[in-house]
Formats: C-alpha cells, sequence, structure tokens
C-alpha cells in the first residue's frame, strides 16, 4: 500500500549562512513549494529552525534543546553526521471520520547530530514537511552515554513574527475545560480566567502557558495552530508564553518532583506540529495531525459503527435525576433504560448510554475523605444490567458502558481487566469513561507522561476485548485514532454539561465559533449537542443552553464525533417537528467541507454521509445576527436534490425567544446559492436528499 519513493530532493544545500552564523543550513520544502523549513545550527552549534510559506517567515530562527537530570543539557556542540531526505505520497482510507480518503503526501528531512564534546551523545530530528504544515519529533538513539532519560525540560522554541491574534486557553496540567479567550499575542494571561470553581477538576497553572491547539491570525491574514500528534509515552506539551519577546517554549506537564519525561533509549517524542493555512477552514479540513500518527494497528475494527446514542446523562446534569442510589431519584433504573431504547429505536438512534449504574457514587465528589469505592461491575439494586443488555439488543440498541473513576488510577487499574471482561461477556463495544478530579497517585497530573500511559493502557484493553473508548477528562487528542481507531471519541472541552451547571452563565454562544478551529483540530469530540429545551425550565432558573434551537441542530454537522449524544429529555423531542433533522443526521463521514468561516463568529460547515451520499449542512454564529451565503457548488453536476431547512424564525433569539424556528424544503441544484438569516445565537441545519 505505501508508495515510499526515496528522491533526493535537489534542494538540500550545505551553505553558511552569516546573517545568523549559522552552519549547515538545509532546506526543505513542501510537496507544492510553499512552506520552507531551514534547520541549521548555531555558533554554538545548537540545532535550530525557520519557517516560511509563500517566502514569508512565519516561524523565525528557533532553537531546540533538552534539560536532564544529572546529566549535561543536550543543547550546544552538535555536529551533524548525516542527513536522510524521502518524499511519501499515498492515500490511507478511513476505519470512520470527517472523509473516507485521506491523502497524505510529504517531504521528509532527517538530521543525525552528535556531540563534538566527551559524551558524543547523539540525537535525531526528522522534519515532515506537508502542504497544510509541519511536523517534527526528536529520536533518541541507543547509545552508550544516554541509556536512561529524564527529561526534566523540552525547549522546542517558536519564534513567531509578529503580535498575532491569538485563540486560546491555558495551560492548566489537569483539564482543558476552559472558554477560549481572543487577545493579542502579548495579552495572553493564563491566570485570568481563572475561576476556581467553575471547573471539574483539580487546576493547576504553573506558569503564563496555553494548551494546544493554540490557534493564531496573523496581520497578513495567515492562520497558524500549533499542537501535537502521536503523544505516546512522553508528556503532554504545553507552551510557555514569553509575551514581550513574542515567543512560545515547550513546556512539558511534569509531577510534583519535577519528573517530565523518562524513557530508556531508542525513543521518539511526539511530533511538534504546526498547521499553515490561508483560510480558516483549511485548518479543519488539513490532515496534519491525523497523517502524523501510525497507520492503523487494530486488524477488526467491525465491533464498532458510528453512531447516535440517547442517554441517562442530562437528568443528572440538570438535576431530574441522580447518580447515586442512597439519595432520591436514582436515574439509572431498569425501567427507565427500557424507556429510552424504545425512544432510541423509534427514531433511528442505536446506542445508549447509563450513568450511575454501578455502586459507588454516593461521595463520588469526596476525594479528601478517600471515600470513593467505584466498583465497575456491580450494579446498583434497581438496575438490572443484564436485562437492559438484553432489551437493547432486541430493539437493535446497543449499551455504552460507564466508567467514571474519579482520576483514582490505582483503583481503576486494579479492576480494569475484571471491568473489561463483563463488558466482554456482554459484548458491550464501547465505554465512556471518565476522570473528574484531582489525581491518584497524588502528585501526578491529567496530563503527564504517567496519565498518558494510563489512556494508552485503557486503548489496549479496548483493543483486546473490542471496546471503543471515549474518554471525559481526557489527555487531549493528537491523531491517535489514526492508529488506534477504538479511540473514537473524548471531551477535553468545555462541554454542554457547563450550560446545566457553572456558575459563570454557561457557554457563550461564541464558545463552538472558536472550538471547531482550536480543540477540534485534534480530533473528534463529545460535546453531546441537541439540546432542545434550552431555558432548562423549571428545572434551572440560574442556568440556560446560550443558542437558539437551530443552532442545536447545526452542532451535528459542525462539531466531528463519530458518536454523537442525543441527550435531551425524551418529552423535549417528543413532537418536535424540528427533531426530524436529529433523526436523519449522518454520523460518518465521506467527505467534509467548510464552505465559510470566520474564528470566532461564525462556521459553515458541510458533510456528506458516508452510506446514503446524503449531504447534511450546519452553520452557526456567535452573539451577532447575521445573514449568510451557502453555496451548494459541492452537489453534483446535473441532479436534483431536495433541501430541507430548519432555520431560526423572524424574531428568534438566544435569549429572548430561542426556540423559535421555521422549516422549509425547497428544490435545489449545484447552481444553488441560499441566503439565511442566523438569529444572534442562532444557526441553521440542512439536510440535502437527491432526487430519484
Ligand atoms: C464529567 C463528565 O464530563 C460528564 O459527562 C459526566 O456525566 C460526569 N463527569 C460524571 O461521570
Ligand atoms: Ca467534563
Amino acid at each position: 500500500m505505501k508508495n515510499i519513493l526515496l528522491f533526493f530532493l535537489g534542494c538540500i544545500t550545505l551553505i553558511s549562512c552569516e546573517e545568523n552564523k549559522a552552519n549547515f543550513v538545509t532546506i526543505i520544502e513542501s510537496p507544492n513549494k510553499n512552506i520552507k523549513v531551514n534547520f541549521s545550527l548555531s555558533s554554538e552549534k545548537q540545532p535550530m529552525y525557520v519557517v516560511s510559506f509563500k517566502n514569508e517567515t512565519v516561524i523565525d530562527t528557533s532553537k531546540m534543546s533538552f534539560d536532564l537530570k544529572d546529566a549535561l543539557s543536550l543543547e550546544t556542540d552538535f555536529k551533524i553526521l548525516n542527513t536522510t531526505t524521502d518524499t511519501f505520497n499515498e492515500t490511507w482510507q478511513m476505519v470512520w471520520g470527517e472523509d473516507q480518503e485521506v491523502i497524505n503526501n510529504y517531504n521528509s528531512l532527517k538530521i543525525e547530530l552528535q556531540e563534538t564534546s566527551e559524551l558524543k551523545r547523539k540525537l535525531n530530528i526528522i522534519f515532515k514537511v506537508y502542504n497544510d504544515g509541519i511536523g517534527f519529533r526528536y529520536e533518541f538513539p541507543k547509545q552508550e552515554n544516554l541509556t536512561n532519560v529524564t527529561i526534566t525540560d523540552e525547549n522546542t522554541e517558536f519564534n513567531l513574527t509578529g503580535n498575532h491574534k491569538t485563540w486560546w486557553i491555558p495551560g492548566d496540567w489537569d483539564i482543558y475545560e476552559y472558554l477560549y479567550t481572543t487577545s493579542k499575542f502579548s495579552d495572553i494571561n493564563a491566570f485570568k480566567d481563572y475561576i476556581p470553581g467553575a471547573h471539574l477538576g483539580q487546576t493547576y497553572i504553573p506558569e503564563n502557558a496555553v494548551n494546544t491547539p493554540v490557534t493564531m491570525k496573523t496581520d497578513t491574514g495567515l492562520y497558524l495552530s500549533f499542537h501535537e500528534a502521536d503523544l505516546t509515552d512522553y508528556a503532554g506539551m504545553t507552551l510557555a508564553v514569553d509575551t514581550i519577546n513574542l515567543e512560545m517554549k515547550s513546556e512539558l506537564v511534569g509531577n510534583s518532583k519535577g519528573i517530565k519525561v523518562s524513557r530508556a533509549t531508542p525513543f521518539k517524542t511526539p511530533w511538534r506540529a504546526i498547521q499553515i493555512a490561508e483560510k480558516p477552514g483549511d485548518l479543519i479540513e488539513s490532515k496534519l495531525i491525523i497523517n502524523l500518527n501510525e497507520p492503523n494497528s487494530v486488524e477488526d475494527m467491525s465491533f464498532f459503527t458510528p453512531t447516535k446514542y440517547v442517554g441517562i446523562w442530562w437528568d443528572m446534569h440538570i438535576g431530574t435525576g441522580n447518580w447515586d442510589y442512597a439519595g432520591k431519584n436514582h436515574a439509572a433504573n431498569t425501567k427507565y433504560a427500557k424507556e429510552l431504547i424504545d425512544f432510541a429505536s423509534e427514531n433511528n438512534i442505536n446506542a445508549m448510554l447509563v450513568e450511575g449504574w454501578n455502586i459507588g457514587w454516593e461521595q463520588w465528589w469526596d476525594k479528601k475523605a478517600k471515600k470513593v469505592h467505584f466498583d465497575f461491575v456491580t450494579p446498583y439494586p434497581d438496575y438490572n444490567l443484564q436485562e437492559v443488555v438484553a432489551y437493547g439488543k432486541s430493539k437493535n440498541v446497543a449499551l455504552i458502558m460507564h466508567h467514571e473513576t474519579s482520576a483514582d488510577i490505582t483503583l481503576y487499574e486494579k479492576q480494569l481487566d475484571t471491568a473489561f471482561a463483563l463488558m466482554k461477556e456482554l459484548k458491550i463495544h464501547a465505554v465512556k469513561t471518565g476522570y473528574v478530579g484531582s489525581v491518584i497517585p497524588e502528585g501526578e497530573y491529567h496530563h503527564g507522561q504517567f496519565m498518558v500511559n494510563h489512556y494508552q493502557k485503557v486503548l489496549e484493553k479496548g483493543i483486546e476485548n473490542q471496546v471503543a473508548i471515549n474518554a471525559h477528562e481526557p489527555i487531549k487528542a493528537t491523531g491517535k485514532r489514526r492508529t488506534y481507531p477504538v479511540a473514537i471519541s473524548r471531551e477535553g472541552v468545555r462541554g454542554q454539561e457547563y450550560n446545566a451547571w457553572s456558575d459563570d452563565g454557561g457557554n457563550p454562544p461564541e464558545h463552538l465559533t472558536i472550538v471547531p478551529f482550536t480543540r477540534m483540530l485534534g480530533g473528534p469530540i463529545d460535546y453531546t449537542p441537541g439540546i432542545f429545551n434550552t431555558t432548562l425550565k423549571p428545572y434551572k432558573v440560574k442556568n440556560q443552553v446560550n443558542t437558539t434551537l437551530a443552532h442545536q441542530l447545526a452542532l451535528y454537522v459542525v462539531l466531528y464525533s463519530p458518536v454523537q449524544m442525543v441527550p435531551d429529555l425524551i418529552k423535549n423531542y417528543k413532537n418536535n417537528p424540528a427533531f426530524q433533522f436529529i433523526r436523519d443526521v449522518g454520523v460518518d463521514w465521506k467527505k467534509t467541507k467548510v464552505l465559510d468561516a470566520e474564528i470566532g463568529d461564525y462556521i459553515i460547515v458541510a458533510r456528506q454521509e458516508k452510506k446514503s451520499k446524503k449531504w447534511f449542512v450546519g452553520a452557526i454564529t456567535d452573539e451577532n445576527l447575521r445573514t449568510i451565503k451557502i453555496n451548494l457548488d459541492f452537489l453534483e453536476e446535473g441532479k436534483t436534490y431536495i433541501a430541507t431547512i430548519y432555520k431560526d424564525a423572524s424574531g428568534s433569539h438566544y435569549l429572548k425567544n430561542p426556540e423559535a424556528y421555521k422549516i422549509s424544503k425547497q428544490n435545489v441544484t449545484k447552481e444553488t446559492i441560499l441566503t439565511i438569516k442566523l438569529a444572534a445565537g442562532g444557526g441553521c441545519a440542512i439536510s440535502i436528499v437527491k432526487n430519484q
């Protein structure tokens, strides 16, 4: 399948560059020649790189080094032993995803370095340059003077060329559940938005740093996004921000002992990735992050089919039910589960999640009292697990298991085998995991190497037992779904649940016009769209969902996940004509196109369903009403289609009149350009079906 052509790029030059006193400048270009990376050694013989796009420098001279425990830093005095170039071009198929086919085309350069000083330690740097960005990683080869490596700091610099407009969240070591701030790079202040109590986890923000993906717009109109790919057996990377020199530097997540990464050589770091785009939508259509990961290693993924799912979930968040059995209103009972199964099977929904089914929820918050004793195989007395699974099976509705661990990894890992064996026995093929609160063992953080390895262990258990994983409070998505398609979705975002209970007014309408260009560049999001009772009356007085109903519908297209929840109470969907869109909308795609967007203002996405070939369009706006044009030129030449349009009614508004919408039908063709008014906080969802 692979088509590797070794070829000498011809653009490799060994010249000395007077200007930055560098010697050995090596240049590598993207296949379309728009992106160029210059690699060189400084006058102190330290590795450094420069990136340009269409001859405009986008990353200026940036150095690379590592600080190690009980050893000299790997920093200067390097010589180049060897350089190798490659070009690669393949088209691979996604098992499930936004696009069926993915083009993976890059030029690569491997630089083998060795210290000239006594220790003669070796370090390799590999660049891959694509048309949509670059990735580079470090390789620590097996060698005598570097066997066990303890990294106390990775110092990869990203030297910006201007004071870019930046969409960022703080570099929290435990949680990504923040609203994005839009500011000039020089105004980043990671502590500013820290709101005690507004998060479900311990928050630890040691310095002015941001989490990735972090996205920027330059004054020249380019879009840049910084992230990492293939985060394996290594610490997650935050980016420390130097607001004076307009520079970022990798700041790995450590533990309380000050250790970032412990590995034995040989090993490779994750890829440091920079997406470069001329249009915001190109960031979303880019496959850089997933392409930087290894091909699929799971032979048989037939046990998982992308699906919509209902659940016993929103009840707990709006307070109509409880997770625990000791109090009142235990929601996870057999009767309610069966009602949901009936509703799902009547509405083209093939799965159901049940939270609060297992014993241990009575003090699940109460870490200090050390009273969290989850058991992942024993149901509460009013929930008959076997009966629910069998009933679901009879109606073609699969159960999604739930494991809230309260981040007690010691407890969970002891039970992993039995918990997964139970799912195997019952033929349950998906689990939602959760890691609320601070990590046990104490001193570890959600985004450090210890936890990266834990999340990986759970993926491996999933592969062994044919169980797909949807992790909440996860490690960020870094494209590993390519190698492990069992990693179906994850949270790692300020999700819908904040609208139900946060003290800060919930997620503003703008939130989801930023998330697709930041968090979603990593991979699928379990946001749980689709709340129809946006005012949350009569259950919540102080909270509400800050969008219109039509905006909620559009999210099924705008946000990508192979599992999309249909979370609202059954009664809010029944007899509501807008529910037809949720019944119809796809979850597995042949093609994805971002039709138009401006980060933080609006986004219009079209996706074609893999099986049915139907098209679905979703458009959302921030707090401003706007009129958008939707160009349907992606449709087939010479064919006519019926478009069913679900849009805000005139007078609808996310605060004053959120649930007012209009449904209309019209014939459309490739030539059609629809003009649609979106209300403040509004949206529009369209299904497009070919006329037979
Ligand atoms: C937080 C998760 O984000 C949410 O979806 C879940 O319901 C609770 N934890 C309980 O596990
Ligand atoms: Ca959460």
